[in-house]
């Protein structure tokens, strides 16, 4: 069996490490395609040395622009790509427009594609992400759900034959990770003199949260009044974003710093008092490492996070502050997100599922 990989964003470097490893495994043929949308470094190589990912087969190059521009430049390099290989499978990653490009070149080719963490919704059609869910659910043949929502949310759109519940694959490489950083010292505390449970770890990167100068000054200001030092670990987008409208990202209590490799993160998360977010995917590595989440947004796909009382969503300044003094949650033994075996299992259905 032959599959070709399509990743292009940070999150999906994550996902792609344990898919990786399960393919070797199986004996499967592996091809890995970057779409280049992530370019900088720290958004891109240190996950591919640091997770023990083989550096991409095909690199597309192509870098940042309009929605427009970025998912066009893609979809006419793939062709191509998807035409010299003919895989079994394309396996595309999450929400972005990686995402989307890459499961319309390969269905317009007749190609098989397998969307992986299917079926996630927001529900709000202003969020990029929400687009490219939903177009990339309805192109793709198989639908590799993590949770039992996701797969309600794609039975109720009609997709329920084209579904399988797989677990989610971040949760595979989350424990990993947890258990080789267990009981070292962050690289974070020690570099900006922090002690462990004094400070909180916050990312900032949506276009909703970024683009809009007096949304983006409001966050900022929350986070710099809050009771304890707020390390930013900033994505590129956030610092450009700022600059522009000449909001600091540094302030009071806010601390602007580069974003951290995956491990180093973990390691941050995991000593720090709370966890303040816009991205999906830490709100759910804070939720599997028992750290109190507070997540900037009006609504999540993660809505288990919530549900069991690990993460509250906050949309102002006064809300975030409530948020991470909040109570600490009582523990729970669900496991929403699976077994953290997820990626053998992808493997798995791929293989019976290859027509
Ligand atoms: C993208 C995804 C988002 C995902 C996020 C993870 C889309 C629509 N959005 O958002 O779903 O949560 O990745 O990080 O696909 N930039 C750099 N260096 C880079 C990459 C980006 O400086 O390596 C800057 C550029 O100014 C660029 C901006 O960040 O214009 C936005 O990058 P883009 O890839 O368009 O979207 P993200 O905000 O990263």
């Amino acid at each position: 069996m032959k599959i070709i990989s399509v990743v292009g964003a940070r999150p999906q470097f994550v996902k792609l490490a344990p898919i990786h490893k399960a393919a070797l495994a199986a004996g499967v043929e592996h091809v890995i395609v970057h779409t280049g949308q992530h370019y900088d470094p720290m958004l891109s190589d240190v996950f591919f040395e640091d997770l023990g990912i083989a550096a991409p087969d095909v690199h597309l190059g192509v870098g940042s622009g309009s929605h427009g521009v970025q998912t066009g430049s893609m979809l006419a390099a793939l062709d191509a790509v998807f035409d010299e290989h003919r895989p079994d499978w394309v396996l595309v990653y999450g929400d972005t427009n990686s995402t989307v490009a890459a499961a319309l070149s390969a269905v317009k080719m007749h190609i098989p594609v397998a969307h992986l963490e299917a079926g996630l919704r927001s529900f709000n059609r202003r969020m990029p992400e929400e687009h490219n869910r939903v177009l990339t659910d309805h192109a793709a043949d198989l639908l590799l759900a993590p949770t039992e929502v996701a797969v309600g949310h794609l039975a109720h759109e009609g997709l329920a034959e084209r579904t399988v519940l797989v677990g989610d694959v971040m949760t595979d490489v989350l424990f990993e990770v947890r258990d080789q950083v267990a009981g070292a010292p962050s690289a974070l505390i020690e570099e900006l003199g922090l002690e462990a449970g004094g400070f909180y770890v916050a990312t900032i990167h949506r276009a909703e949260n970024t683009d809009d100068p007096a949304r983006l000054a409001e966050i900022a200001a929350g986070l710099a009044g809050l009771d304890k030092p707020v390390v930013l670990l900033a994505h590129p987008r956030v610092v450009a974003k700022a600059a522009t409208h000449g909001i600091a990202l540094t302030q009071g209590s806010l601390i602007s710093h580069a974003p951290l490799a995956y491990a180093d993160l973990i390691a941050a998360a995991v000593s720090s008092a709370g966890v303040v977010t816009d991205s999906g995917g830490l709100q759910k590595e804070a939720f599997l490492l028992r750290v109190p989440c507070t997540t900037v947004r009006t609504e999540t796909e993660w809505v288990e996070t919530v549900q069991l009382g690990w993460n509250v969503l906050a949309n102002t300044a006064q809300e975030i502050a409530a948020g991470v003094t909040r109570a600490r949650p009582s523990d729970t033994d669900q496991a929403p997100y699976g077994d953290g075996h997820a990626a053998s299992r992808v493997i798995t259905v791929l293989a019976e599922q290859r027509r």
